[in-house]
């Protein structure tokens, strides 16, 4: 292939030891979401205040080896002129785009979606990496309760529709991070979010090595494995990365490039005490950190109310929590003695 070497490096440099990802890839709705949070209406001067927060809090390279922007935040600029993504390659931060076009009813099949983005992608490609974008992620949504879904039909046309973003990511020599969400909200126990998860990794694979996707050359964005939201007991980190790193073994292939995990929903602190432990169980066939959004980005929202006086506390706040994840991402955190993540 013809870019496999630039995309092997790029997936090594997201992948280095003690660092993760932000994704600050929302839409501008779901943006809108975040800022309610804070009481501020969903302008676009509101949403680029914050992402320059997030981008120019000093020290987070440290801890991030990447951020994933959304085509409105990549086009975007700080009140000084600067292209958001020359601010994070400035600071050796590989810029992201998310490129899906957001999920719809997948048709006779009741509750599931499937996600759009393919029409004109090729073109989108050549443009973002101009703009500087090294990868990209495309989010799918796999709809999970007690006993019938996912449909397997669901999942197989979810995977084809990853496998064909893949295919043109890596022809444009952009990592492809590739995302099956299998939700987080559910009153399904965690054994029922294993055998999903299990089975939604396992077509995936399946899929991209049939239209002969390079899995050196790709990153798979997972859930952890996790009781639904309203199961009434929640299981403890220990059980969480014993059943996330068996599902992973069942159905990953080893040459993949890299894992990373979305927060889900879950609290800023429970998402970091989770990938602790999965760290903790040890090394294993691939690299494994954070790729999250809410679980970095609330405590920052919590911390900056919009207030430009606040602006450098929630700048720390940014700082913490990746240095909190950086440490969890190599076993190392002390819950503890963090008393700022809740
Ligand atoms: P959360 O960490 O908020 O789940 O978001 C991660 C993400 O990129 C979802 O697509």
């Amino acid at each position: 292939m013809k870019h496999a070497t630039k995309l092997y490096e790029t997936v090594s440099a997201l992948m280095a030891p003690g660092k993760g990802i932000l994704a600050a890839d929302e839409s501008d709705a779901t943006a809108g979401k975040r800022l309610a949070m804070v009481h501020l209406p969903n302008e676009p001067e509101h949403r680029q205040d914050f992402r320059e927060l997030l981008f120019t809090a000093p020290g987070i390279e440290e801890y991030l080896s990447g951020v994933i922007m959304y085509d409105s935040s990549i086009k975007n600029f700080t009140d000084d002129g600067i292209p958001f993504p020359d601010v994070l390659t400035a600071k050796g931060i590989l810029p992201g785009i998310k490129v899906d076009l957001g999920t719809k009813d997948l048709h006779g099949f009741k509750g599931e979606v499937v996600t759009e983005g393919l029409d004109g992608l090729d073109n989108r490609l050549t443009e973002y990496y101009e703009l500087g974008a090294r990868f990209a992620k495309w989010r799918a949504v796999i709809v999970i309760d007690e006993d019938k879904l996912p449909t397997t039909e669901s999942l197989e046309m979810n995977a084809v529709q990853l496998a064909r973003y893949a295919q043109l990511c890596q022809a444009a020599g952009i990592v492809p991070m590739v995302e099956p969400e299998v939700l987080y909200a559910g009153d399904h126990d965690i054994a029922r979010a294993e055998m999903v998860t299990t089975r939604t990794l396992q077509i995936l694979f399946h899929t991209l090595i049939k239209y002969k996707v390079d899995l050196r050359g790709l990153i798979l964005k997972s859930s952890m494995v996790l009781a639904g939201d309203m199961y009434p007991e929640q299981s403890s980190p220990s059980e969480i990365a014993n059943a996330t790193l068996r599902t992973f073994h069942m159905s990953v292939p080893h040459e993949v490039g890299g894992i990373v995990f979305l927060s889900g929903g879950q609290t800023p602190k429970r998402a970091t005490e989770n990938l602790n432990a999965i760290a903790g169980i040890g090394e294993q066939p691939w690299p494994i950190t954070f790729s999250y959004s809410r679980a970095l980005e609330e405590p920052v929202l919590l911390t900056w109310q919009g207030k430009p006086e606040n602006i450098p506390e929630a700048q720390k706040m940014l700082l913490h929590a990746v240095m909190m994840n950086g440490l969890a991402s190599q076993g190392q955190y002390d819950a503890s003695k963090d008393s700022k993540l809740k």
